[in-house]
């Protein structure tokens, strides 16, 4: 745990400015009062903000069901739907404003108001129902990012039906590997989206899953996007224009139970392949709900860019769930920050005058180092708060988003949380909290996190350092791993004897109570905001013929928080000179193929064999060492082969 031992140098504070604080929906005195009366009971502060936020079809009785423990269930016998919350309940008071601007690569807009939102989804649902989709059937959603990928969600919620979005930048196996876990019955996806200036061919790769396997998939619908030539299987391959055409722009939401999986999601562990994480409806949607009011501050008005795929937690929290049930408008771009330039990004927040902007520390550290001239060149005055999330973020990122987008005015929230926690854990309030460069601050009301060492036993002390782990359930909170209860228990609650929620992060927490995350604490990359098991791409390249064994550590790298670093050994001779940078490109794009580009190796050595303990463990600290080109302190007297070393550091042939 030598990473927890952090050097607390950050001391500057910034207090909420006063302009926004006049306006916020929390000051410090009405959230520390909210804070103290959820910590006194947070089961009863969680029932009632679902009594009265939600809409119910059927009123619940229970509020925390503990039965179960680490099963834990929030307001199992109520019936709602998720859609007619995002959605219906605007549509008296509402239902002209803008629910979602979209902007295409190209620069394409089209904007959405609650009532064509309403009529689009109930379309879609209307077509799903009528190709056979019931209440509990899982349906893969392999889109751009895009109005439709929100409205496809959205129809999967209305009928019952259990959605699982993949990343559109996963590829082929990638994406058969999820629908197999799932056992979907049907399919959405694109002829292609475009990002970077291409044509991303999610048709393309969507059939090679399909070819490859996927037996449970009787259809797949297909959106038009870029209009390019695909193929399209005879009774298998169905326009979305085609199956909504003659559907009526209403249809009657499917009630379920509090407890009715929403949605399932893919993310990665320290070990093995990825984990459907298991979200209910009613706890999910009141997390994600009531944390993107409190956290953004959401008020009549505002244009919320949260820059997120829908392929991840964040944008499933908060593009889709989070801000509609608030009856907020969303943007929603579907290209690359750097398209034509790096003013991309910028020039959105003027053109579609954003008021709240919510984006990842990488993008932010690469938007920083393109240079002050490009947002410069925009009118950014209407952006009033900026969040961030996805890995902890740099003081001086942190600083440039301040001075430089924010005018040294603008609240920043840093905001941890997870794909298991649903929705925001830790972040300031704005216009309530202090903010300290590099802190996710506190927890929010109704969350009770704490650090504990090794043995379970809450640190104490102003320079607290060890496991974060939450103390008590929250509505949000992931429900199980798909099919796999026993990981789910193990995982998440194994550690502490089922005592806590153990997030896999080390923290600090300084003598404010402020939160600083350190980092993973086991096997898990973080790779530009997207997380990545050391595992999976250990197995991508073990996948190559060629290869014998490959340990993957991360590396620190100035735009991506961490790089894929892997040190490979090859069946036979160790690969030398023209053939080694040869197979270096082919172990790229080998794991672009097996998982995606985002998993890449940056750099790639060939070793003939790799350090280990006496007991066979990989050596991930020396690893770890080496690829960030440190001094090795460590003990290598043990090896094999102590040669090994020099090889490992790239500096013998
Ligand atoms: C990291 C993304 C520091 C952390 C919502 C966590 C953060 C993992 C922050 C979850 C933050 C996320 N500060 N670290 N503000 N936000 N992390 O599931 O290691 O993709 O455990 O969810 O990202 O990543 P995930």
């Amino acid at each position: 745990m030598s990473n927890i031992e952090s050097v607390l140098t950050e001391k500057r504070v910034f207090p909420p400015d006063p302009a926004f604080v006049a306006k916020a929906r929390f000051n410090a005195d009405q959230l520390g009062a909210l804070r103290a009366e959820a910590a006194q009971d947070p089961a009863a502060f969680w029932t009632e903000l679902a009594r009265k936020e939600l809409g119910w079809q059927t009123p619940f009785t229970v509020g925390l069901d503990e039965t179960d423990a680490p099963n834990y269930r929030w307001f199992s016998d109520g019936k709602l739907n998720v859609s007619a919350n995002c959605i219906d309940r605007h549509l008296g008071e509402r239902g002209d404003q803008v629910a979602i601007r979209f902007e295409g690569e190209k620069g394409d807009v089209r904007l959405l108001t609650y009532k064509e939102l309403h009529a689009e989804v109930c379309k879609l649902a209307n077509a799903l129902t009528a190709l056979g989709v019931t209440k509990g059937d899982r349906v893969v959603i392999y889109l751009p990012h895009s109005a439709e990928a929100v409205i496809a969600m959205q129809a999967c919620a209305r009928i019952g039906a259990i959605h699982s979005v993949v990343f559109g930048g996963f590829s082929a196996a990638a994406l058969r590997d999820r629908i197999e876990d799932t056992g979907a019955r049907l399919l959405i996806t694109a002829d292609g989206g475009h990002r970077g200036g291409n044509i991303v061919e999610l048709k393309k790769a969507a059939d090679e899953a399909l070819a490859s396997g996927c037996k449970t998939i009787e259809k797949s619908i297909v959106l038009q996007r870029t209009g390019h030539d695909i193929a399209m299987q005879a009774g298998r391959d169905l326009w979305w224009h085609d199956v909504v055409a003659d559907q009526p722009p209403h249809s009657d939401p499917v009630w379920v139970e509090a407890e009715h999986p929403l949605f399932l999601l893919y993310t990665s562990g320290s070990t093995g392949k990825p984990k459907g994480i298991q979200h209910s409806s009613g706890g999910y949607l009141l997390g994600a709900m009531m944390t993107a009011r409190w956290v953004f501050d959401l008020q009549a008005g505002d244009v919320f860019w949260c820059t997120a795929d829908v392929g991840w937690i964040t944008g499933h929290s908060y593009v889709t769930y989070g801000p509609l049930a608030n009856g907020s408008t969303i943007l929603i771009y579907e290209g690359a920050p750097t398209v034509p330039d790096a003013g991309r990004f910028w020039k959105i927040c003027q053109d579609h005058g954003v008021t709240i902007f919510y984006t990842a520390p990488t993008a932010i550290r690469a938007l920083m180092k393109a240079g002050d001239e490009w947002p410069a060149q925009y009118d950014l005055s209407k952006l009033r708060l900026l969040g961030s999330v996805g890995e902890p973020i740099n003081p001086e990122a942190w600083m440039w988003y301040h001075r430089t987008i924010g005018g040294e005015k603008l609240p920043i929230v840093d905001t941890w949380w997870q794909t298991e926690t649903g929705a925001i854990m830790m972040s300031p309030v704005p216009g309530a909290t202090p903010t300290k460069p590099g802190s996710c601050t506190q927890p929010l009301p109704g969350i009770l996190a704490d650090v504990v060492d090794e043995a379970g036993n809450p640190v104490t002390g102003t320079e607290a350092g060890g496991y974060l782990v939450i103390t008590h359930p929250w509505p949000s909170m992931l429900r199980s791993i798909w099919g796999d209860n026993e990981r789910y228990i193990k995982t998440y609650w194994g550690q502490f004897n089922n005592k806590y929620y153990v997030a896999g992060d080390s923290t600090h927490r300084d003598a404010d109570g402020y939160y600083w995350i350190m980092g993973r604490v086991d096997d898990v990359l973080n790779v530009s905001g997207h997380r990545l098991g050391t595992m999976e791409v250990e197995s991508a390249l073990v996948s190559h013929p060629r290869v014998a064994e490959a340990a993957v550590v991360g590396r620190p790298h100035e735009v991506k928080g961490e790089s894929v670093f892997a040190f490979v050994t090859c069946k036979g001779a160790r690969p030398q000179g023209d053939d080694a940078t040869a197979l270096v490109k082919e172990l790229r794009d080998h794991v672009a193929k097996e998982i995606g580009a985002i998993a890449k190796p940056d750099d790639i050595r060939f070793a003939d064999n790799l350090p280990k303990t006496r007991s066979g463990k990989i050596m991930r600290r020396l690893l770890r060492a080496i690829a960030k080109g440190e001094e090795i302190t460590q003990d290598t007297s043990t090896l094999e082969n102590p040669g090994i070393v020099a090889q490992l550091q790239g500096r013998e042939g």
